[in-house]
């Protein structure tokens, strides 16, 4: 069918185009009528206007916009008018001017849709049936800015790396496995019968297969595969920007990427992030805030009170503090007044952040409420409230158990009266890099070490001589970036001489065979003249999510899986026949 192309876009019009005629194409938002008028808002991905028919303009163009319903695809002639006097809508871009239309062409019409294709606000709207109809759901407005700032997003991005001297190079998708350590997506291959590829959970060997190969700078948008459980924050295909970079120390790389960022923000946000980031030693992040990602937009910093424990008549307390716990706690402030029944939900709260229990000590008028008062003396007592600094109508919040456990508890419930609180400014944008994570961890179910980020990680060289006496605790030269509390981003500087990563894999456990067999190649590469080299990936959808204020990942990938990694669209992951899985010499034990 021919039909009149656009002259103009919906969304720019303004009053500037006052008296231009236009031919506008889209979809009808939403018809009404009026005393003898039709009006509807016709949408294109630039925005919307309101078009206007009238009897005496054109009877036949009347006629069949009486025929539109919702969603119908048209195409109009008119011309563009500034509104009368009074009728102005000033929450509408094009709010000034409307169309008046003089020719009307159907493309094509629709069937009732069945979620209301508008942006919702607060409005709760059913987010399987918006998955299921994602291609309603992409229509809604706030859809298609999420989708076309994640475009200017990676665009910024390339340019900015393309500036620096960084190649885009694509990695494979079916590969062999990769060191993150989450359960990877398997391929089976037909023409190698029992035999799998892995989807990468990143293009870690990779990239620095391509620092062997002389690339020197290296990035990629690239698609990573994680088998692994869904939060709002966990995508199981996910997207990284990607980056590698040989002959740098870790100052130059953590400066160029925190100029990428000040970049994204301010040609997105128009926001200038001040530089440089703050830099925070893991140790101190979590002794403050309970967390390696801390949100440092607010304060209630955790306090540690093991000391005035020791020799407490709170056998609890002071017996975990014998046996290497710590108490920690928090002072909330203006919470002592909160009542028995909301004194009572806080120490279910603490479990379900993996802590024992929670202790509390209301500071109020009448004295101090606590459960656990008669253990303490009046001293004791004191001293706590010295070192929280609290005072009358505050709440002190206690938790004993293994340091890191009874930190990350503490750290959650800092992190739930922040909410609660409202003490966390919305429109703040508080970049961190965390630094010196450390390099091993204890695995107590396995008994060996396991490599805090991967096997490639290179410890920081002060600490090198601790790797044979006391690897748990030796720093990898290892750092995050985070932002308003979330992990945006994380790399490091890795191992490049062939005996410290022989000396690692044997610290992990690893014997030269499975090492071999594992990592093999990239271990043959390094023996050809590796260059010193570092990296880091940032999660691209995550990045989005914040700069969008969004609440979940869904809302700013187009095709994204529900939290039990299903594609409600597509109805993926689907069955297949039998016929299929005889060619891969598959039986399924179902
Ligand atoms: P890491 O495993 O820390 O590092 O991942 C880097 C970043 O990717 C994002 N991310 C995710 N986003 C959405 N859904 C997921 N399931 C998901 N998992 C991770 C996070 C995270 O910070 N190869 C190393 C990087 C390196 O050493 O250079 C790596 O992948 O924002
Ligand atoms: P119990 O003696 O187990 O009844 O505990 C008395 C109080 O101490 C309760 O309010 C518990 O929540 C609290 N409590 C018990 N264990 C811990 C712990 N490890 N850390 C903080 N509070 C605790």
């Amino acid at each position: 069918m021919n039909f009149q192309i656009r002259t103009a876009s919906c969304g720019e019009l303004t009053k500037v185009d006052n008296g231009r005629e236009v031919i506008l194409n889209g979809w009808v938002q939403r018809r009404r009528d009026h005393g003898g008028l039709i009006f509807f808002d016709l949408r294109d991905r630039s925005g919307i206007v309101q078009v206007v028919f009238n009897p005496e303009i054109n009877k036949n163009a009347f006629e069949l916009a009486e025929k539109i319903r919702n969603e119908y695809v048209i195409a109009v002639k008119g011309r563009v008018e500034l509104r009368p006097d009074g009728t102005v809508n000033p929450n509408m871009a094009t709010g000034e001017i409307e169309v008046y239309g003089v020719e009307l062409q159907i493309l094509n019409e629709a069937k009732t849709p069945p979620i209301y294709i508008a942006d919702y606000g607060d409005v709760e709207v059913d987010e399987n049936v918006r998955l299921k109809y994602r291609y309603l759901d992409l229509r809604r407005p706030e859809m298609q800015r999420n989708i076309m700032l994640r475009h200017r997003v990676t665009k910024i991005t390339r340019d900015f790396l393309d500036q620096k001297g960084f190649l885009e190079i694509e990695t494979p998708m079916l590969t062999t496995s990769t060191p993150e350590g989450a359960r990877e997506f398997l391929v089976p291959s037909r023409v190698n019968p029992g035999r799998f590829y892995a989807l990468p959970q990143s293009p870690q060997l990779f990239k620095q297969i391509l620092m062997v190969s002389g690339f020197e700078k290296y990035f990629q948008i690239v698609r990573c595969f994680r088998d692994e459980d869904l939060r709002a924050d966990r995508q199981p295909e996910f997207t990284q920007i990607d980056i590698e970079m040989s002959f740098l120390n870790r100052q130059m790389l953590l400066e160029m990427m925190e100029e990428m960022m000040v970049k994204i923000f301010k040609e997105t946000l128009d926001i200038d992030i001040p530089r440089p980031f703050l830099q925070m030693e893991y140790c101190e992040a979590m002794s403050r805030f309970g967390s390696d990602k801390p949100d440092i937009r607010f304060g209630l910093e955790l306090v540690e009170v093991s000391d005035c424990m020791v020799n407490s008549n709170f056998k609890v307390f002071a017996n975990i503090v014998a046996s290497g716990g710590i108490v920690v706690g928090i002072n909330v402030p203006g919470c002592g007044n909160y009542t028995r029944s909301q004194l009572d939900e806080l120490s279910p709260l603490a479990v379900t952040y993996g802590a024992k229990g929670l202790a509390y000590l209301a500071l109020t008028e009448e004295g101090i409420k606590s459960p656990v008062a008669k253990f303490f003396t009046e001293a004791e007592f004191n001293q706590i409230i010295d070192r929280f600094g609290a005072k009358t109508g505050d709440l002190i919040l206690l938790i004993a158990d293994k340091p890191d456990v009874a930190r990350t508890a503490m750290g959650q419930i800092r992190l739930e009266f922040g909410r609660r609180l409202q003490l966390i400014p919305e429109d703040q944008y508080q970049f961190l890099w965390v630094i010196n994570f450390p390099l091993l961890d204890y695995d107590e179910a396995e008994k060996r070490y396991v490599a805090v980020h991967h096997p490639f990680t290179s410890p920081l060289p002060e600490d090198l001589e601790l790797l044979d006496t006391e690897p748990g605790k030796v720093r990898a030269n290892a750092y995050d970036l985070v932002l308003n509390g979330m992990e945006l981003g994380g790399g490091s500087i890795r191992i490049y001489q062939h005996e410290l990563q022989e000396k690692m894999f044997k610290i992990l456990g690893f014997t030269p065979e499975e090492a071999r067999a594992k990592f093999g190649f990239l271990l043959d590469a390094f023996e050809y003249g590796t260059p010193p080299h570092g990296g880091i990936a940032f999660g691209l959808d995550r990045l989005i999510m914040l700069i969008t204020g969004s609440q979940s990942l869904r809302d700013v990938i187009a095709f994204p899986k529900t939290a039990s990694a299903t594609c409600l669209m597509t109805g993926a992951p689907g069955e297949v026949t039998p016929r299929q899985l005889k060619e891969l010499a598959i039986k399924t034990a179902l």
